[in-house]
């Protein structure tokens, strides 16, 4: 594939200083985009930003909490300071929340989720919207890290479940508003991705996920960032309103007892 017409592309990653965020900011700028890395960790946020150009590209971090609007809109306002333009954001910052019924969960835990991982997603396409429309951008693009929680419910997700929905919903609405303005807006849906969001989650749960998964193993940051890259490319101009999964066919159906008829050889061999 040729990512050529990513080169010197703008973008503002949020949460780029981990997990999925870091592994899509440091391949964007592999490939030549110039990354904004936006993270409320500072030295993690360097971090990436080292990285990248440590290795040739060029970066800048920006110090954000996507849980404040006004934040939001001085990150954009500092990517285009900086480099003159933008052509696209990835909305990936945000935190997990699971484990309990519905009724367990507190009004304020309701509203810090909602914050985080939906209102922030809304700021940040607007501001990010206005400022690639204003500019100009001949292959703008809008990418929200939403999750197979966005498109397949889960038990004792209820809050991070319907924060997600949001996500998928907002991507497909505003999709549809920017596709004659040649703007693309997408969803990635990951499914159990190996990242510091399990914090010290025990082994067994860990391999409980991996168990989850049809593929048998949990996915990589990598896998999410290499659908990143395709959809800021040219080759993507005519994808918008989707929500892909990147889940090893987790969200794709339920498993049932089946034999095989013609010997397989063994998974992984
Ligand atoms: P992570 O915890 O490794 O990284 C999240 C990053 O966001 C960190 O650098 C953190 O400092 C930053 N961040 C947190 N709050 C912030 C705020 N208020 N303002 C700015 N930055 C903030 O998480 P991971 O796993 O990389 O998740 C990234 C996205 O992917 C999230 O939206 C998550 O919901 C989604 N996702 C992750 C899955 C997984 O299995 N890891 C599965 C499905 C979705």
């Amino acid at each position: 594939m040729d990512f050529e017409s990513v080169r010197d592309k703008v973008v503002i990653v949020t949460g780029g200083g981990s997990g999925i965020g870091k592994s899509i900011a440091v391949n964007y700028g592999r490939h030549g985009m110039k990354v904004v890395c936006a993270d409320i960790n500072a030295s993690k946020g360097e971090e990436t930003v080292d990285l990248i150009n440590e290795k040739g590209g060029e970066s800048v971090f920006c110090h954000t909490d996507v849980g404040d609007s006004e934040s939001i809109e001085r990150l954009v306002k500092s990517a285009t300071e900086r480099f003159g333009r933008l052509d696209g954001i990835v909305n990936n910052a945000g935190i997990g929340l699971g484990g309990f019924p519905l009724h367990e969960y507190s009004v304020a835990e309701c509203e810090n989720i909602l914050s985080l991982n939906l209102k922030s997603v809304f700021s940040a396409m607007k501001y990010a919207a206005e400022a690639i429309l204003k500019f100009g951008s001949d292959g703008g693009f809008i990418i929200n890290i939403a999750s197979v929680a966005g498109l397949v419910p889960q038990s004792g997700q209820s809050l991070y479940t319907a924060t997600k929905h949001g996500v998928v919903g907002i991507t497909k609405s505003a999709a549809i508003e920017y596709a004659p303005y040649n703007l693309t807006v997408n969803a990635i849906c990951p499914g159990y991705i190996r990242t510091p969001i399990f914090g010290n989650a025990p082994k067994e749960a860990m391999q409980y996920f991996s168990s989850c998964c049809p593929a048998g193993r949990m996915g990589t940051p990598k896998d999410c960032a290499n659908l990143a890259l395709f959809l800021a490319s040219d080759m993507a101009r005519y994808i918008s309103g989707a929500s892909i999964p990147v889940d090893g066919a987790l969200s794709a159906g339920a498993r049932n007892l089946m034999q095989w008829k013609k010997q397989a050889s063994e998974p992984g061999s």
